[in-house]
Formats: structure tokens, sequence, C-alpha cells
């Protein structure tokens, strides 16, 4: 079964209007692989500007952009939300949900992040939901059941079915701007695990959902991630913004 492979950069709060420019004038000297999609998260001021730099260098086929959350309410009084609609109106194509730093920093439940994945797939949104366990959990032998337990209130939420349009990423927490890598066989074993978890449910669908690796991916460990029989492409935080290392691991995909 061929999946769709997928090189995503998470810019997280950093990145400027230099880097948008010199992103898009990297991506553009190079034959981005047609079976890759490579989305770019930058933060949200600068969506529109990434977006018309792409459409500028014609790269409309090759590059999408992705916000990095959005709320799970239509529209009205909440301050320093945006929403799906205003995404769409701006043309983005993906969205993060549910990333670690959002678990952790903002408090965000995985019913909340099932009710975002939601809402996104309304708008015709692709959501990269992202999953993965603590340090602490994978020590005490938690990982599957913490896993399980970030991705069963989204089943619950859309249905199996709707996960043919939903990325995942699994990022360990752990790995997270830490240079700790997860070992490739570590990676794949538990890629297979969320795969099987989703077979349970439905075995097409679960064959078909692209994961993808994300935790200090670099441009001299993707290769070897990315030849994974169960990872299709990584969530790239620090080394995105990098343009010459992302170019790297966009061509590794
Ligand atoms: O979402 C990407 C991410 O959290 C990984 O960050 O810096 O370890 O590649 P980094």
């Amino acid at each position: 079964m061929t999946r769709q492979a997928i090189v995503a950069a998470n810019w997280k709060m950093n990145g400027d209007s230099a880097l948008v420019s010199s992103m898009v004038s990297a991506l553009a000297s190079i034959n981005l692989p047609s079976h890759v999609d490579v989305v770019i998260c930058p933060s949200f001021p600068y969506l529109s500007e990434l977006n018309q730099k792409i459409t500028a260098a014609n790269l409309n086929d090759a590059i999408q952009v992705g916000s990095q959350n959005v709320s799970e309410h239509d529209s009205g009084a909440y301050t320093g939300e945006v929403s799906t609609a205003i995404l769409q109106d701006l043309a983005i194509h993906y969205v993060i949900l549910g990333h670690s730093e959002r678990r952790s920093l903002y408090n965000e439940t995985s019913l909340q992040v099932a009710k975002k994945v939601h809402v996104a797939l309304n708008a015709g949104l692709t959501p990269i939901l992202c999953i993965g366990e603590s340090e602490a959990e994978r020590a005490n032998g938690q990982t599957e059941s913490v896993l399980s337990a970030q991705i069963q209130p989204v089943i619950d939420e859309i249905g199996i079915n709707k996960f043919n349009d939903v990325v995942i990423a699994y990022e360990p927490v752990w790995a997270i701007g830490t240079g700790k890598t997860a070992s490739s066989a570590m990676a794949q074993e538990t890629h297979q695990f969320i795969r099987q978890f989703l077979a349970q449910h439905n075995e097409q669908v679960a064959n078909k959902v692209p994961l993808l690796y994300g935790g200090s991916v670099n441009a001299a460990n993707c290769e070897e991630l990315f030849a994974q029989a169960d990872i299709d492409g990584g969530l790239i935080g620090g080394a995105s913004l990098k343009a010459e290392q992302f170019k790297t691991i966009c061509l590794a995909a």
C-alpha cells in the first residue's frame, strides 16, 4: 500500500519574514519529489505571506501551508483565537492539533483535541493529530496505553472512516527539542502499534493513514527513520528553521 509521504515543518513560536523568504527560495531551488507533500506551519501572522510567496514561486502543487492550532469554536468572543473559517479564508490546508506543547502548556485535553479535529475536517482542513508519551510513561511501560487514550477520543468523536483525511504525528515528548531521537527501530515499533490500533477499528483506513515521526529529526537521521515500513514522513521542529537542513529532509522522504 502506497501512502502519502509528508514532511511538515512546525516553526513553533519562531521564524520571521526573512525565514519565509529564505525557505521558499531554498525549496524553489530543488526539484521537490512529487510523491511528497511538503507542509510549512509558521505562526499565524506569517500564514498569508508564506502562501503568497509560494504562489509567486509557482510552488502551489509542491508546498502546502498549515497552522499550528485552531479554535474549536466557530466565531465570536474568543480573544486571541483563530477559527477554521479564518484559516479557510486564508487558503490554509493543514492544521497541527494536539501538539504536546499545547497539551502540557495550555492544558488541551484529548477531548478538546478531538473536537478540534472534527471542526477542522468539517472545514476541509487536514488535521495533523499529534500524540506521544513522556519519558516517565515510556519508562513505566505505558506508551501504548497513553497513545491509545490519545487516539480513542478522536475515533469516538469523528468515527474511524474520517481518519482517511487525518494525518497522525507520533512525537515522543522526550525526543522533542532534546536531540534525543527515538531509534529507528523504536519509532517503527511504535508506529506499527499505532497502525494496528487503528486497524482494530478498520484495517483499510489504518493502512492509508500517513504516520509521521517527530522529535529531533535532522538531516543526518531522517533517511533511516523514513525508511521504516510504517513511517511515512516527519514533523520537524528545530531543523525546519534551517532552510538547508529542511531541504535535505524533504529530499529524503
Ligand atoms: O512538532 C515538531 C516537534 O515537536 C519536534 O521538534 O525540534 O525536536 O524537531 P524538534
